[in-house]
């Protein structure tokens, strides 16, 4: 059946797209558009409606068709055929109408949008700019600056706002988008409207100062990347020329961006994250409406408020009421804040803390509870005790998960009548915030509980990504390598200044040294405490994070770690000490210290997380190299638009890595032992993509 109909109805046309999953516009829909319209043309009917079926309106360009060579007709056309036509097209939209598909519908007459529609033009989001007339009938519709402001952020707009902005005419609360748009068109015969084509509306002006001032914002917020401002340029030189050479300009623009590494690194990570939540097992998910939760520290409240947002009863478990009570007071004050920022309505708040949460210290209340997560302290022995009573009181057929941040799901499973049941759900803090939830898969988990933890992730909003067990699992065994390469570097002579430097010169928000003040210096110098009875002699040691810590100095909370927080910069200056005390560390054990440039910190960094990131998949950790960069893409701050290590080595080459690897190794060939898959790899001049497309 044709994706796109034209149905003759008396005064009124229907032009009508059909093609799932979100009526992209690939080139069926876009020859489909144009012969739609030119039946219109020929129609008796005096009014068009243009809408779609499914569950949005026109969500843009066909992105899988992105990279390939362009094939007629182009969108910017069929959008200028849309817009001659001598009798109104009205675009009646619901769901997500973005970047084309906003464009087709500035092409049309008239917009209504049904309530609850979000329009937005996210091409900067994909390393794109708006490439078919959105740089140009946009600010004749809003003007230059509310227009570049949606340009440049890519966000997407709510209904009421786009109302208020003037990119919608008209809200509508019709059950769907036709009996919307067929409203409209009656209104536009009975008042005997013309089609008002945005490009004959005269383009709006800017003065030098005011662009000036655009100009610095976007640079500011574009953290490296190309397209913002770009698209920016794009707009305001196209603004000046007659539309048609606009046009014209619009589209090399466009075209050009296709070819950055930035817009395949975006793409790319638009494609691993949905390429991660595919299941990798074929069942149904079990209940999961009721949720239990063990531990109300900081990962309890925050994932009790990622549940609770989902729409889930949630009952929370501590140690006695007093920390039951503080851990519901913690919780209240997160959704007040979600009040205030405009993100939760004060009814919905009341709800969720009144009527769908409880927190108490009795088990028992778990007995109904369809999914339990535990998030006490990192120690087997507590975490086994708490599934021991677990298997006691839950019903048969609950999961049981676990938040463990490194510990063996086996072991912990392994103390219950019912390991099957048994999964991690390794959530990111704070809970209701990131993103990205690591789901652990252990030995003996059924396939519908694997399906289930899936399903709660897609309710939570999460970007979920299978796991296999490993000290870590996929990202924290990564994050220990990269850091580990970091510790050597400030050994042998590098500041740890100048090492966040150059990692925050990549586009990660903040370095090594800055994200163990954030988390706290004790937390690593307490796992190095435990481990250090059975490290490996070859294991080099940062003598001076234990220093600092040993000196009472823990990061953000006591005020100074490396860098020293207080109200003149709260957050963070370097402590003047800190080189002075590596220094005297380096002289203590001996070392040479010699200089490093922020290449070679980059190059080492880099080439740490790889190499280990190649031996979780060559283990079987990781089912694909497009899961990890999903996973350093949400959860340690891997700079979008790079793609993911993965998706990094193979732009910068795996052959160079592999070189790089070897040179290290000769001085430490114990931290710097090369991974068997990339070494084959690079032999056989594959990439790591060549494995994404085997396993989809
Ligand atoms: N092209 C091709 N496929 C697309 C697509 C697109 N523009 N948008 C979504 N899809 C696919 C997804 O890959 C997914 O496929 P899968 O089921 O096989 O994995 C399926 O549609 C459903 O997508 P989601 O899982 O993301 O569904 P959600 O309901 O969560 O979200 C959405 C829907 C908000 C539309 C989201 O998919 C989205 O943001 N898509 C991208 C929209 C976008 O960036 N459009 C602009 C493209 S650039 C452009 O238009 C250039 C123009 O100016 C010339
Ligand atoms: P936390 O110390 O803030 O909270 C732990 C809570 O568990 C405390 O409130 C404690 O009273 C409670 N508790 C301890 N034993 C209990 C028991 N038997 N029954 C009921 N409650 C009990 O710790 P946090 O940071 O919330 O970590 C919890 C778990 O989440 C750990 O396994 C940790 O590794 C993991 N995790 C932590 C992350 C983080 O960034 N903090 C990130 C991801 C996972």
């Amino acid at each position: 059946m044709s994706v796109v109909r034209y149905e003759p109805a008396g005064e009124i046309g229907y032009i009508v797209v059909n093609s799932p999953p979100v009526n992209a516009l690939s080139v069926a829909v876009r020859q489909g558009l144009l012969d739609a319209i030119g039946t219109f043309a020929a129609d008796d009917a005096r009014v068009a409606v243009l809408y779609c079926e499914g569950r949005t309106f026109i969500a843009g360009a066909d992105i899988s068709e992105f990279g390939k060579a362009p094939v007629p007709p182009f969108l910017p056309d069929v959008i200028a055929a849309i817009e001659a036509s001598t009798k109104p097209v009205i675009a009646a939209l619901h769901g997500t109408v973005l970047g084309g598909g906003l464009e087709v519908a500035l092409g049309a007459h008239g917009r209504i949008g049904l309530n609850g529609t979000r329009v937005g033009l996210p091409e900067v989001t994909l390393g794109l700019m708006p490439g078919a007339g959105g740089t140009q009938r946009l600010p004749r519709a809003i003007g230059i600056e509310k227009a570049a402001e949606v340009i440049t952020s890519g966000r997407q707009i709510g209904a009421a706002e786009a109302l208020d902005l003037g990119i919608l005419d008209a809200l509508s609360d019709a059950a769907d988008a036709r009996t919307a748009g067929t409203a409209e068109a009656q209104r536009w015969l009975a008042e005997g409207r013309a089609p008002r084509r945005l490009s004959e509306v005269p383009a709006p002006g800017i003065t030098d100062d005011a662009l000036a001032a655009l100009r610095a914002k976007v640079d500011r917020t574009a953290r490296g990347q190309v397209a913002p401002l770009r698209a920016l340029d794009t707009m305001i030189e196209g603004l000046s020329m007659p539309f048609p050479a606009a046009m014209q300009h619009e589209r090399s623009a466009f075209l050009a961006l296709m070819q950055t590494p930035e817009r395949a690194a975006l793409i790319h990570a638009f494609f691993a994250e949905r390429a991660a939540a595919q299941m990798p097992v074929n069942a149904r998910p079990r209940q999961f409406q009721r949720v239990g939760i063990i531990g109300g520290g900081t990962m309890g409240q925050g994932i009790a408020a990622a549940a609770l947002n989902a729409g889930l009863d949630v009952t929370l478990i501590e140690r006695d009421q007093a920390a039951a009570d503080k851990a519901l007071a913690g919780i209240a004050r997160m959704q007040d804040e979600a009040v205030k920022r405009g993100k939760l309505s004060q009814v919905d708040r009341d709800a969720m803390v009144h009527d769908r949460f409880r927190a108490g210290s009795d088990y028992a209340a778990l007995s109904e509870s369809d999914l339990v997560i535990e998030a006490v302290f990192e120690n087997m022995d507590v975490k086994q005790e708490v599934f021991r009573q677990l298997d006691q009181v839950c019903r048969p057929g609950a999961v049981l998960a676990t938040n463990t941040s490194y510990l063996d799901v086996d072991q912990i499973a392994g103390v219950t009548g019912r390991p099957q049941d048994v999964i991690g759900l390794h959530f990111f803090s704070p809970a209701n915030v990131m993103r990205l939830l690591e789901i652990v898969i252990a030995e003996a988990t059924a396939p519908d509980v694997v399906a289930t933890a899936f399903a709660l992730a897609k309710a939570m909003g999460k970007i979920a990504v299978p796991s296999g067990i490993c000290d870590g699992f996929i990202g924290n065994r990564m994050l220990l390598a990269y850091r580990t390469a970091a510790d050597h570097l400030v050994l042998d002579g590098a500041s740890p200044f100048q090492v966040d430097r150059a990692v925050t010169g990549l586009g990660f928000p903040m370095g090594p040294y800055q994200v163990g003040d954030l988390a706290g210096l004790d937390i690593g110098y307490a796992t190095r405490q435990r481990k250090a009875a059975t490290r490996d002699p070859r294991e080099r040691v940062p003598v001076f994070a234990d220093r600092l810590v040993e000196a009472g100095r823990l990061g953000r909370k006591s005020g100074q770690g490396y860098y020293i927080y207080d109200a003149e910069s709260p957050k963070g200056r370097p402590a003047p000490d800190v080189d002075d005390l590596v220094a005297q560390v380096r002289s203590d054990l001996g070392l040479t210290p010699r200089s490093f440039d922020d290449e070679e910190i980059r190059d080492r960094y880099m080439a740490a997380m790889v190499n280990e990131a190649a031996k979780i998949l060559d283990e079987g950790i990781a089912a694909k190299p497009s899961d990890i960069d999903a996973v350093l893409l949400h959860g340690y701050g891997f700079p979008r638009h790079k793609g993911g290590p993965m998706h990094w080595a193979d732009t910068v080459g795996l052959d160079r890595i592999v070189a790089n690897i070897l040179s290290y190794a000769a001085d430490d060939p114990y931290f710097w032992a090369l991974s068997p898959l990339l070494e084959k790899l690079a032999s056989e001049g594959r990439r790591f993509a060549d494995l994404n497309a085997k396993s989809s």
